[in-house]
């Protein structure tokens, strides 16, 4: 069975006091949380504090991006060895905004995804096709490339060791969300490319996240898709509760 996973990617908002003051509203909400598998990825600098006093809560934390080296001279480079001794446990990579401002292609993603396996954190591969290519039918393509070709030569034993988000570019910050049965039909298509590429068991037990303007409105119908296993929201995880609500609509899909 797969767990819900809900996902704040915080992306270049707040700084250190900001997001102190968010963790310590969202924190004692979530005290004792087993269904939903929380994560926050806020900007670099706000990990170590936030892992502090996170260390007696469910939330787990993630960071937005890592080099695929462990160190050397890459100036304004992390690595995952640096993320990890920051109670890191996830890394988003392959963010379609890392891929259109920081020129990031599929080989440089599938570098970073096998150094955070092999460093022992779970990365959050996201893969999405941009309005011109839906348009053009070439959605189902695109995913297939982003994936296969982000995935490549990499053996994954335990299906809990990595994630995928579908975003379509599209819908990320525009409040445009994708509609139940787009999501419903890429996730699917996204499940049978990992069919091909794993054993069933494997295949069949990794997290496909949503992205792109979730927000409380839309989440409960977008999470009960039965190939959404949850969502990596930007916008709607700034604000404590909208982010709790989002984590409420995961709970009841769960039950
Ligand atoms: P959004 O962003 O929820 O603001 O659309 C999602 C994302 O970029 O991960």
């Amino acid at each position: 069975m797969r767990k819900m996973i809900i996902a704040g990617n915080w992306k270049m908002y707040k700084t250190i006091p900001d997001a102190l003051n968010l963790i310590r509203t969202l924190k004692p909400k979530l005290i004792g949380e087993k269904e939903v598998e929380v994560i926050i990825c806020p900007p670099f600098n706000a990990l170590s504090p936030l892992a502090e006093i996170l260390v007696d809560s469910p939330i787990k934390l993630g960071a937005q991006n890592m080099h695929w080296e462990e160190e050397g001279a890459f100036t304004g480079e992390i690595s995952g060895k640096m993320l990890l001794t920051s109670r890191v446990s996830h890394v988003i990579l392959g963010h379609s905004e890392r891929r259109k401002f920081f020129c990031e292609d599929d080989e440089i993603i599938n570098r970073k995804v096998r150094k955070a396996l092999e460093t022992g954190l779970i990365p959050i591969l996201c893969i999405g096709e941009s309005l011109e290519e839906r348009e053009a039918n070439q959605t189902l393509k695109v995913l297939e490339n982003q994936l296969l070709q982000g995935l490549s030569g990499i053996e994954i034993k335990d299906p809990a060791r990595l994630i995928i988000a579908y975003e379509p570019v599209w819908a990320i910050g525009t409040g445009r969300n994708a509609t139940p049965a787009q999501a419903q039909e890429a996730h699917l298509f996204i499940r049978d490319l990992l069919n091909r590429r794993y054993e069933t068991e494997i295949a069949n037990n990794i997290n496909i996240l949503y992205g792109g303007s979730v927000k409380p409105a839309n989440a409960l119908e977008l999470l009960r898709q039965p190939d959404v296993d949850g969502s990596l929201v930007g916008g709607a995880s700034l604000k404590a509760e909208d982010f709790f609500q989002i984590i409420q609509a995961g709970k009841e899909v769960c039950n």
